[in-house]
């Protein structure tokens, strides 16, 4: 039984260099991962408790996805057409397509079906969890799944899922790409308002908590309006069952976001998925992705670079993006550093809740509202006796909190182990 890998993706490199994962091994740690079993369906982590789980819920409200045939979705996409490839993942190609509503009656609706690459255990396993957990979950921050289609032929096994389409893209796109036109500060304020509000959804706003394990841009899909919404449950696990602290899982996730305890321990709380939260912040600041290895050492990884620029200091207004030509609130900027902060404590169990998070994030877009538009050349060139020093971090003080960081990121040497390792054992 494969359950126990290391799997983790590089998003590092540029796009078009797409993040099949780098480093796929067992682990010789025993794990007590639960979500695994022998045909890859979830067991639920819930299962000693009155709480349902995933795969319970799921069994409830199956009939709601669509089972579409192959030929459907190869006619849908015009035979997996390359001019209709819209994306390129881990898991495999993404096709714009077009298929009739399900009542037949109507125009046809565009979707967006993405296609497993090989038989792999692993995808497989990834394609099943993504089924269930999205087969569950609705929110309006988080990707709708229409349908799947499984067959296992004579030519080998098709694993697709058909999601709605989201028609414009990701933030990854938007905050990266220097094709697409500048995404406005408001509008990256709201975009990462409406992700932490997914986000505390998954983990507090349901029955079973689910821990996400993937929040990084590219997994943040915009409609037509620019409305987040997550997408990617392959790696979704249920939370901790009641009275335990941690879930005992396999190491999967991203380089560049996921928590350093985690990576360390294998121990899995939602606060891992905090960290990632802090770390997709100073990407919105910045305009820069977590590692970006074209840059010189000392700028290559994000969390150490901005630690020369603390939100307190005269310094900050220099990480900032570039591209937003000053168009942004300093004081805001400066409390989304703090928040970020407090995301990335060393400690999970001092990071702040996901809902405390979007209250925040809230807060701080309220007020600039309120305030008039700040002009922010005065700061940024380093004259900064404006801070506003009632504006303190909601659950954290910020210097301390800015120390405790501090000493956390001598811990990132454990980025460049599992970066230039290429084996942790086997089982
Ligand atoms: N529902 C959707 N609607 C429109 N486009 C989509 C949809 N889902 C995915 N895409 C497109 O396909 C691209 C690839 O998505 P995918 O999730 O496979 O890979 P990724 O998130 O970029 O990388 P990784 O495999 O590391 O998660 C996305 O960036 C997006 O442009
Ligand atoms: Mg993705």
């Amino acid at each position: 039984m494969k359950c126990f890998q290391y799997y983790f993706k590089d998003k590092s490199r540029s796009r078009g260099q797409r993040s099949a994962p780098e480093l796929k091994q067992r682990s010789t740690t025993k794990t007590d991962d639960s979500s695994c079993t022998t045909d890859g369906m979830i067991n639920s982590s819930c299962s000693e408790n009155s709480q349902r789980g995933i795969s319970e819920m799921y069994e409830e409200k199956a009939h709601n996805l669509r089972v579409f045939s192959f030929s459907e979705l190869r006619n849908a996409t015009n035979g997996f057409s390359r001019l209709f490839k819209i994306g390129e993942g881990g898991f495999g190609n993404v096709y714009k397509g077009s298929i009739k509503p399900a009542d037949g009656e109507g125009d046809p609706i565009a979707v967006a079906i993405k296609k497993l690459n090989g038989d792999g255990f692993q995808g497989h396993k990834q394609w099943v969890t993504e089924v269930q957990f999205l087969g569950v979950l609705e929110h309006p921050n988080l990707v709708k799944l229409l349908g799947y289609c499984a067959v296992d032929g004579e030519r080998g096994i098709q694993r697709l899922l058909v999601y709605e389409f989201m028609r414009n893209k990701s933030l990854d796109d938007h905050l990266f790409n220097k094709a697409y036109p500048v995404l406005p500060w408001k509008t990256r304020l709201q975009i990462i308002l409406g992700a932490a509000q997914g986000l505390a959804f998954l983990h507090e706003g349901l029955e079973v908590q689910v821990i996400y394990r993937d929040f990084k841009t590219s997994n943040v899909l915009l409609d037509e309006d620019l409305k987040p919404k997550l997408s990617d449950f392959g790696l979704a696990r249920e939370g901790p069952m009641a009275g335990r602290t941690h879930v005992s899982t396999a190491v999967v996730g991203t380089y560049g976001y996921a928590a350093p305890d985690y990576i360390e321990t294998g121990h899995l709380t939602a606060r891992s998925d905090v960290w990632s939260f802090g770390v997709v912040l100073y990407e919105i600041l910045t305009g820069r992705r977590s590692l970006e290895r074209n840059r010189p050492k000392v700028e290559q990884k994000l969390l150490e670079w901005v630690k020369q620029f603390p939100a307190d200091s005269k310094k900050f207004g220099l990480i900032m993006d570039p591209r937003l030509e000053n168009q942004y609130s300093m004081s805001a900027a400066r409390r989304i550093a703090r928040l970020a902060d407090s995301c990335l404590l060393k400690s999970a169990k001092d990071r702040p809740k996901m809902s405390q998070v979007a209250e925040t994030l809230e807060q701080i877009i309220q007020d600039s509202s309120e305030g008039s538009p700040s002009k922010n050349s005065f700061e940024a060139t380093g004259n900064d006796d404006l801070i506003d020093s009632s504006k303190k971090l909601d659950h954290v003080e910020a210097s301390k909190s800015w120390k405790r960081r501090m000493a956390h990121l001598a811990n990132w040497w454990m980025y460049y182990l599992f970066n230039n390792e290429e084996q942790k054992g086997g089982d």
